[in-house]
Protein backbone atom coordinates (compact mmCIF):
# COMPACT_ATOMS: atom_id res chain seq x y z
CA UNK A 1 0.00 0.00 0.00
CA UNK A 2 1.00 3.44 -0.90
CA UNK A 3 1.09 5.77 2.03
CA UNK A 4 -0.81 8.41 1.26
CA UNK A 5 -1.68 10.57 4.84
CA UNK A 6 1.43 12.48 5.07
CA UNK A 7 0.65 16.41 3.57
CA UNK A 8 2.32 18.09 0.93
CA UNK A 9 4.91 19.97 3.57
CA UNK A 10 5.89 16.89 5.10
CA UNK A 11 6.75 15.10 2.18
CA UNK A 12 9.98 13.25 1.81
CA UNK A 13 10.34 13.94 5.76
CA UNK A 14 13.19 11.58 7.35
CA UNK A 15 12.84 10.78 10.68
CA UNK A 16 15.49 8.84 12.39
CA UNK A 17 13.80 6.47 15.40
CA UNK A 18 16.41 5.33 18.11
CA UNK A 19 15.28 2.47 20.51
CA UNK A 20 17.54 -0.45 21.85
CA UNK A 21 14.07 -2.14 21.94
CA UNK A 22 13.57 -4.37 18.50
CA UNK A 23 9.97 -4.31 18.99
CA UNK A 24 9.12 -0.45 19.72
CA UNK A 25 11.52 -0.02 16.64
CA UNK A 26 9.32 -1.92 14.43
CA UNK A 27 6.29 -0.62 15.87
CA UNK A 28 7.21 2.80 15.12
CA UNK A 29 8.74 2.32 11.53
CA UNK A 30 5.26 0.86 10.29
CA UNK A 31 3.36 3.32 12.14
CA UNK A 32 5.38 5.97 10.69
CA UNK A 33 6.08 4.59 7.37
CA UNK A 34 2.04 4.43 7.23
CA UNK A 35 1.75 8.09 7.55
CA UNK A 36 4.07 8.57 4.28
CA UNK A 37 7.48 9.86 6.44
CA UNK A 38 10.41 7.85 5.01
CA UNK A 39 11.91 6.39 8.30
CA UNK A 40 15.48 5.44 9.65
CA UNK A 41 15.94 3.37 12.33
CA UNK A 42 19.13 2.65 14.81
CA UNK A 43 19.28 0.00 17.99
CA UNK A 44 21.67 2.51 19.56
CA UNK A 45 23.57 5.85 19.43
CA UNK A 46 26.58 4.89 17.55
CA UNK A 47 24.39 3.50 14.79
CA UNK A 48 22.34 6.40 14.65
CA UNK A 49 25.21 8.96 14.81
CA UNK A 50 26.36 6.64 11.82
CA UNK A 51 23.09 7.03 9.87
CA UNK A 52 22.48 10.98 10.82
CA UNK A 53 26.60 11.86 9.19
CA UNK A 54 24.88 10.09 6.33
CA UNK A 55 21.60 10.79 5.66
CA UNK A 56 19.78 14.04 5.71
CA UNK A 57 17.70 13.87 9.08
CA UNK A 58 14.40 15.88 9.31
CA UNK A 59 13.62 15.35 13.20
CA UNK A 60 14.64 12.34 15.49
CA UNK A 61 12.55 10.06 17.76
CA UNK A 62 15.07 9.11 20.79
CA UNK A 63 14.37 6.77 23.36
CA UNK A 64 16.22 7.96 26.65
CA UNK A 65 17.03 4.81 28.07
CA UNK A 66 19.16 2.96 25.91
CA UNK A 67 22.52 0.86 27.05
CA UNK A 68 25.85 3.18 26.19
CA UNK A 69 25.28 6.66 25.24
CA UNK A 70 21.59 7.59 26.58
CA UNK A 71 18.35 9.68 24.61
CA UNK A 72 19.51 12.85 26.67
CA UNK A 73 23.48 12.68 25.40
CA UNK A 74 22.68 11.62 22.07
CA UNK A 75 19.95 14.54 21.58
CA UNK A 76 22.42 16.96 23.03
CA UNK A 77 24.63 15.67 20.13
CA UNK A 78 22.81 15.39 17.28
CA UNK A 79 21.80 19.05 17.92
CA UNK A 80 25.88 20.03 18.12
CA UNK A 81 25.92 17.75 15.06
CA UNK A 82 23.23 19.54 12.75
CA UNK A 83 24.01 22.94 10.81
CA UNK A 84 20.25 24.09 10.50
CA UNK A 85 19.09 26.30 13.09
CA UNK A 86 16.53 24.45 14.12
CA UNK A 87 16.65 20.65 14.26
CA UNK A 88 13.85 19.04 16.28
CA UNK A 89 13.94 16.42 18.55
CA UNK A 90 11.37 14.19 20.53
CA UNK A 91 12.54 12.41 23.33
CA UNK A 92 10.54 8.87 24.41
CA UNK A 93 10.74 7.92 28.21
CA UNK A 94 8.72 5.65 30.26
CA UNK A 95 8.80 8.21 33.39
CA UNK A 96 6.65 11.34 33.56
CA UNK A 97 8.94 12.91 36.21
CA UNK A 98 9.37 16.60 35.93
CA UNK A 99 12.80 15.78 36.71
CA UNK A 100 13.20 13.65 33.77
CA UNK A 101 11.51 16.38 31.30
CA UNK A 102 14.18 19.46 33.14
CA UNK A 103 17.10 17.21 31.77
CA UNK A 104 15.69 16.44 28.30
CA UNK A 105 14.94 20.37 28.15
CA UNK A 106 18.72 20.96 29.33
CA UNK A 107 19.55 18.61 26.66
CA UNK A 108 18.23 20.69 24.25
CA UNK A 109 14.56 18.27 24.05
CA UNK A 110 11.87 20.00 21.75
CA UNK A 111 9.31 17.44 22.80
CA UNK A 112 8.47 14.77 25.21
CA UNK A 113 6.52 11.35 24.56
CA UNK A 114 5.48 9.44 27.55
CA UNK A 115 5.07 5.38 27.36
CA UNK A 116 2.19 4.11 26.58
CA UNK A 117 0.92 6.93 24.77
CA UNK A 118 -1.89 7.23 21.72
CA UNK A 119 -0.36 6.80 17.90
CA UNK A 120 -2.35 10.37 17.41
CA UNK A 121 -0.49 12.31 20.12
CA UNK A 122 2.90 11.00 18.26
CA UNK A 123 1.64 11.94 14.90
CA UNK A 124 0.50 15.07 15.43
CA UNK A 125 3.60 15.98 17.28
CA UNK A 126 5.66 15.18 14.67
CA UNK A 127 3.21 17.17 12.25
CA UNK A 128 3.66 20.52 14.06
CA UNK A 129 7.62 19.50 14.25
CA UNK A 130 8.20 19.49 10.73
CA UNK A 131 5.86 22.63 10.07
CA UNK A 132 7.94 24.85 12.59
CA UNK A 133 10.78 23.24 10.84
CA UNK A 134 9.60 24.14 7.75
CA UNK A 135 8.94 27.70 8.38
CA UNK A 136 12.52 28.11 10.28
CA UNK A 137 13.91 27.50 7.19
CA UNK A 138 11.59 30.02 5.02
CA UNK A 139 13.02 32.77 7.75
CA UNK A 140 16.67 31.66 7.19
CA UNK A 141 16.36 31.30 3.52
CA UNK A 142 14.57 35.19 3.79
CA UNK A 143 17.79 35.73 5.64
CA UNK A 144 20.05 34.84 2.90
CA UNK A 145 18.03 35.97 0.28
CA UNK A 146 18.77 39.62 2.29
CA UNK A 147 22.36 38.95 2.60
CA UNK A 148 23.12 37.71 -1.22
CA UNK A 149 21.32 40.94 -1.91
CA UNK A 150 23.59 43.03 -0.06
CA UNK A 151 26.84 41.49 -1.87
CA UNK A 152 25.29 41.95 -4.83
CA UNK A 153 24.60 45.51 -4.56
CA UNK A 154 28.30 45.84 -3.41
CA UNK A 155 29.62 44.36 -6.77
CA UNK A 156 28.14 46.87 -8.94
CA UNK A 157 30.90 49.37 -7.57
CA UNK A 158 34.32 48.00 -7.92
CA UNK A 159 35.22 51.06 -5.03
CA UNK A 160 32.81 48.88 -2.31
CA UNK A 161 33.49 45.86 -3.40
CA UNK A 162 33.61 43.56 -0.89
CA UNK A 163 33.14 46.24 1.67
CA UNK A 164 30.33 45.02 3.73
CA UNK A 165 31.45 41.01 3.93
CA UNK A 166 34.68 42.51 5.26
CA UNK A 167 32.48 44.53 7.95
CA UNK A 168 31.28 41.35 8.73
CA UNK A 169 33.86 38.97 9.50
CA UNK A 170 36.23 41.97 10.90
CA UNK A 171 33.30 42.88 13.47
CA UNK A 172 32.93 39.10 14.32
CA UNK A 173 36.90 38.68 14.91
CA UNK A 174 36.51 41.72 17.07
CA UNK A 175 33.39 40.02 18.79
CA UNK A 176 35.40 36.97 19.48
CA UNK A 177 38.64 38.82 20.75
CA UNK A 178 36.13 40.98 23.31
CA UNK A 179 35.36 37.60 24.41
CA UNK A 180 31.96 37.84 22.78
CA UNK A 181 29.70 34.41 22.75
CA UNK A 182 29.24 32.73 19.39
CA UNK A 183 25.73 33.76 19.17
CA UNK A 184 26.75 37.11 19.08
CA UNK A 185 29.57 36.90 16.82
CA UNK A 186 27.24 35.49 14.32
CA UNK A 187 24.97 38.25 14.91
CA UNK A 188 27.78 40.88 14.11
CA UNK A 189 29.06 39.30 11.18
CA UNK A 190 25.11 39.42 10.08
CA UNK A 191 25.13 43.08 11.39
CA UNK A 192 28.52 44.36 9.55
CA UNK A 193 26.81 42.58 5.90
CA UNK A 194 23.75 44.29 6.66
CA UNK A 195 24.43 47.46 8.15
CA UNK A 196 23.95 49.92 4.33
CA UNK A 197 21.51 47.45 3.00
CA UNK A 198 19.87 51.27 3.00
CA UNK A 199 21.65 52.44 0.34
CA UNK A 200 19.91 50.08 -2.23
CA UNK A 201 17.41 53.03 -1.45
CA UNK A 202 19.47 55.77 -2.91
CA UNK A 203 20.31 57.05 -6.17
CA UNK A 204 24.07 55.77 -7.68
CA UNK A 205 24.55 58.93 -8.89
CA UNK A 206 24.41 60.48 -5.27
CA UNK A 207 26.24 57.56 -3.53
CA UNK A 208 29.05 57.65 -5.62
CA UNK A 209 29.25 61.09 -6.29
CA UNK A 210 33.68 62.34 -6.07
CA UNK A 211 32.84 65.70 -5.58
CA UNK A 212 31.36 67.72 -2.29
CA UNK A 213 27.71 66.60 -1.26
CA UNK A 214 24.93 69.20 -1.64
CA UNK A 215 23.07 69.44 1.80
CA UNK A 216 20.26 67.47 0.48
CA UNK A 217 22.42 65.18 -0.95
CA UNK A 218 23.57 64.62 2.32
CA UNK A 219 20.33 64.15 3.88
CA UNK A 220 19.40 62.05 1.29
CA UNK A 221 22.93 59.82 2.15
CA UNK A 222 21.96 59.92 5.56
CA UNK A 223 18.77 58.20 5.19
CA UNK A 224 20.14 55.12 4.25
CA UNK A 225 20.05 54.14 8.17
CA UNK A 226 16.39 54.33 8.40
CA UNK A 227 15.82 52.99 4.81
CA UNK A 228 17.59 50.40 6.36
CA UNK A 229 15.99 49.35 8.86
CA UNK A 230 12.88 49.16 7.11
CA UNK A 231 13.89 46.90 4.70
CA UNK A 232 14.96 44.33 7.71
CA UNK A 233 12.10 45.00 9.97
CA UNK A 234 10.37 41.99 8.72
CA UNK A 235 12.73 39.93 8.96
CA UNK A 236 11.91 38.43 12.56
CA UNK A 237 15.65 36.83 12.48
CA UNK A 238 17.37 40.10 11.40
CA UNK A 239 15.56 41.93 14.51
CA UNK A 240 18.44 41.58 16.75
CA UNK A 241 20.47 43.70 14.00
CA UNK A 242 18.52 46.37 13.61
CA UNK A 243 19.57 48.80 16.32
CA UNK A 244 23.02 48.22 14.39
CA UNK A 245 21.47 49.00 10.74
CA UNK A 246 19.99 52.29 12.54
CA UNK A 247 22.41 53.56 14.18
CA UNK A 248 26.28 52.40 13.44
CA UNK A 249 26.57 56.38 12.49
CA UNK A 250 26.09 57.48 16.25
CA UNK A 251 28.99 59.29 17.83
CA UNK A 252 30.16 58.09 21.72
CA UNK A 253 29.96 62.29 21.86
CA UNK A 254 26.30 62.29 20.70
CA UNK A 255 27.08 64.17 17.14
CA UNK A 256 25.95 61.58 15.51
CA UNK A 257 22.81 60.42 13.67
CA UNK A 258 19.92 59.77 13.63
CA UNK A 259 19.19 59.78 17.10
CA UNK A 260 21.93 61.43 18.94
CA UNK A 261 22.55 59.03 21.19
CA UNK A 262 25.60 59.18 23.23
CA UNK A 263 28.32 56.99 25.01
CA UNK A 264 27.18 53.56 26.00
CA UNK A 265 23.50 54.36 24.92
CA UNK A 266 24.61 53.47 21.60
CA UNK A 267 24.29 49.72 20.99
CA UNK A 268 26.94 47.75 21.82
CA UNK A 269 27.16 45.98 18.56
CA UNK A 270 26.12 49.66 16.62
CA UNK A 271 29.42 51.09 18.40
CA UNK A 272 31.27 47.84 16.99
CA UNK A 273 30.60 47.99 13.51
CA UNK A 274 30.84 51.70 13.80
CA UNK A 275 34.71 51.50 14.02
CA UNK A 276 35.39 48.29 11.75
CA UNK A 277 32.99 50.12 8.67
CA UNK A 278 35.19 53.42 9.76
CA UNK A 279 38.45 51.19 9.23
CA UNK A 280 37.52 49.51 6.07
CA UNK A 281 36.50 52.41 3.98
CA UNK A 282 39.69 53.96 4.97
CA UNK A 283 42.17 50.76 4.09
CA UNK A 284 40.12 50.86 0.74
CA UNK A 285 40.42 52.82 -2.47
CA UNK A 286 37.98 55.50 -3.41
CA UNK A 287 37.48 56.84 -6.38
CA UNK A 288 38.84 60.74 -4.85
CA UNK A 289 41.43 59.24 -2.52
CA UNK A 290 44.05 56.32 -2.55
CA UNK A 291 43.54 53.65 0.51
CA UNK A 292 45.32 54.80 3.96
CA UNK A 293 47.96 51.99 5.00
CA UNK A 294 46.93 50.29 8.25
CA UNK A 295 49.11 52.60 10.15
CA UNK A 296 47.53 55.58 8.86
CA UNK A 297 44.20 54.58 9.08
CA UNK A 298 44.68 53.56 13.07
CA UNK A 299 46.51 57.00 13.86
CA UNK A 300 43.54 58.58 12.04
CA UNK A 301 40.69 56.95 14.20
CA UNK A 302 43.26 57.64 16.86
CA UNK A 303 42.83 60.95 16.90
CA UNK A 304 38.81 60.89 16.41
CA UNK A 305 38.74 59.01 19.42
CA UNK A 306 40.03 61.70 21.21
CA UNK A 307 37.51 64.33 19.09
CA UNK A 308 34.78 61.98 20.46
CA UNK A 309 33.71 59.99 17.73
CA UNK A 310 34.54 56.10 18.78
CA UNK A 311 33.73 54.37 21.95
CA UNK A 312 37.53 54.64 23.60
CA UNK A 313 37.23 51.07 25.22
CA UNK A 314 36.23 49.25 22.35
CA UNK A 315 38.81 51.12 19.79
CA UNK A 316 41.73 50.16 21.68
CA UNK A 317 40.60 47.07 21.64
CA UNK A 318 40.51 46.90 18.17
CA UNK A 319 43.97 48.43 17.77
CA UNK A 320 45.26 45.58 20.69
CA UNK A 321 43.34 42.71 18.01
CA UNK A 322 44.88 44.11 15.34
CA UNK A 323 48.58 43.88 16.58
CA UNK A 324 47.87 40.69 18.43
CA UNK A 325 45.97 38.34 15.68
CA UNK A 326 47.92 40.36 12.55
CA UNK A 327 50.96 40.91 13.67
CA UNK A 328 50.72 44.71 12.18
CA UNK A 329 53.38 47.14 13.80
CA UNK A 330 50.99 50.36 14.99
FE1 LIG B 1 26.41 53.46 6.82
Amino acid sequence: MTPSRVSAEDKDAAILVVDDHAFNLELMEGLLYREGYRVLTAPDAETALGLFRKEEVDLAILDVMMPGMNGYDLCRKLKSMTDRRFFPVVLVTALSEMEDKITGLEAGADDFLTKPFHTMELVTKIRSLLRLRKLQSHLDHSEDVILTLAIAIEAKDPYTKGHSERVGSLSMELGGFLGMSEDDRDSLFKAGVLHDIGKLGIEDRVLHKAEDLTDQEAKLVKDHVLIGETICMPLSSARHILPVIRNHHERWDGQGFPDRLKGKDIPLFARIVAITDSFDAMVSLRPYRSPFTIDEAVGRMKAEKFLGQWDPDILEGFIEMMKNQRGFII
